[in-house]
Parts: C-alpha cells; sequence; structure tokens
C-alpha cells in the first residue's frame, strides 16, 4: 500500500502491454483503471454499426457528443458498456482495430472523450492508460510512464493473443497494421501519441509482464 493515492499514466504505442500491466498494477493497489483506448473503441463500434462515413468529422463530434460509454468493474472483468450494452468482446475485433485511429484523430471526439476520461480520474487512486494521458488528459499526473516495444515484439504479441482466440492471422500482415496504426496515432494534428517530457521511458521489449509490473512499482514508492 502506498501513502496515498496517486494518478498514474501509462502511454505507448499499441502493443507495448499498456493494458495488461496497467490492470496488474491497479489490482495491486486497488485502484480503478481506466483503458482509455476501450473508450475510442467503444464509439467506433458505433459508427460502424451505423455504417457511417468514417471520414465524416462532423458526424462523429455529434456521435460522440451522444453516445454513453462506460468502464465497469465487474469481479474481476473491466466491462465496457456502450449505450447500456455490453460490448467488452466485440471492440477488439480486427474490423474495429483497423478502423480506431481514424475516428481517434477527430478533434471533436478527442475533446468528448479528454472530459469523460478527467471525470473518471476525479477521485485519484487510478491508472489511466493510452495515448495522450501523460500530456493532455492529467498533465498533472503523479507518474508518467511511457512504455515501448520494438515493433516485431509487438506484433508478435498481438499475433499471439489473436491466435489464442482461434483467430486465422498473418504475423506479417499485423506487423503492417500496427506500423500503420503508428503513423496515423504519432502523425494526427490533435494529441499525437508522444513521450511526456516527464515521463519515465521503459523498453518492454526483453522484458517480462511481472517485470515491467515491478519497475512501476519502484517507481510508485519513490514518489
Ligand atoms: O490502446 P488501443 O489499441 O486499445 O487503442 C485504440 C486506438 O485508440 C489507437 O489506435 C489509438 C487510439 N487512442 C487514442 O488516440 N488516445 C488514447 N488515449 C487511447 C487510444
Amino acid at each position: 500500500k502506498l501513502e496515498k493515492d496517486l494518478v498514474i499514466a501509462i502511454d505507448g504505442p499499441a502493443g507495448a502491454g499498456k493494458s495488461t500491466v496497467a490492470k496488474i498494477i491497479a489490482e495491486k493497489l486497488g485502484y480503478i483503471y481506466i483503458d482509455t483506448g476501450a473508450m475510442y473503441r467503444a464509439l467506433t463500434l458505433k459508427a460502424l454499426s451505423k455504417d457511417y462515413d468514417l471520414e465524416d468529422e462532423q458526424k462523429l463530434g455529434v456521435l460522440a457528443e451522444s453516445t454513453d460509454i462506460k468502464l465497469v468493474k465487474a469481479g474481476e472483468d473491466n466491462l465496457v458498456i456502450l449505450d447500456g450494452e455490453d460490448v467488452t468482446e466485440e471492440i477488439r475485433d480486427n474490423k474495429v482495430s483497423n478502423n480506431v485511429s481514424v475516428v481517434a484523430k477527430v478533434p471533436k471526439v478527442r475533446k468528448e472523450m479528454v472530459r469523460l476520461q478527467r471525470n473518471m480520474a476525479k477521485s485519484g487512486g487510478v491508472v489511466m492508460d493510452g495515448r495522450d494521458i501523460g500530456t493532455i488528459v492529467l498533465p498533472a499526473a503523479d507518474i508518467k510512464v511511457f512504455l515501448t516495444a520494438s515493433v516485431e515484439q509487438r506484433a508478435q504479441r498481438r499475433y499471439d493473443e489473436l491466435i489464442d482466440k482461434g483467430e486465422d492471422v498473418n504475423l506479417e500482415q499485423i506487423k503492417a497494421e500496427i506500423i500503420r496504426r503508428d503513423n496515423i496515432d504519432k502523425n494526427r494534428e490533435v494529441a499525437p501519441l508522444t513521450e511526456a517530457e516527464d515521463a519515465i521511458r521503459v523498453d518492454t521489449t526483453k522484458l517480462d509482464i511481472g517485470q515491467v509490473v515491478e519497475e512501476i512499482l519502484n517507481i510508485c514508492q519513490e514518489v
């Protein structure tokens, strides 16, 4: 247990291990875990199911403002509830993964998600993961971690995850999709994926999850 309730921001590209690590840390500290990527995914799922033109920023902005997204803890599980419906599984579909970067670059969408995220972090004792948490959403976070790993390693992790789920996937193709997604996330105009100046960088290429968790918990002890 730590002396006080901290706000912990974990950023980094897809496949660096953010969500796995953030979840474990939240559990160990008794904190709330907030997966901001899941929120962009939920909105993307809704836009896809409505057959929206994903280039139509105006429409996506309006959609964001009229959508109810909740992250709910149910026992061990972190559920994503979209307009009252459990979409925890669906938001991980490849179709969503391959379209979410386009939705996440819309300024009005980001504005609304950031508003919700700041609200969720208000009480402290949170671990929030995403791309712009340390830079934009929670610039005053007590701890900022930037997780990285080589593209090859990140692709391999995503591949193993999907194979585990019984999906028929190709490693080279996953690598290409990760590179494409990184590029959109890093080069968008609003809140691009960048490392906060005061973030602690942890390269997870050669570390296992336990080692990464330990490193971050050590950082927490020092605050
Ligand atoms: O972490 P993830 O793969 O679930 O994120 C899905 C997408 O959402 C990813 O392409 C980048 C975007 N995202 C974002 O722009 N800002 C965040 N804070 C979190 C995710």
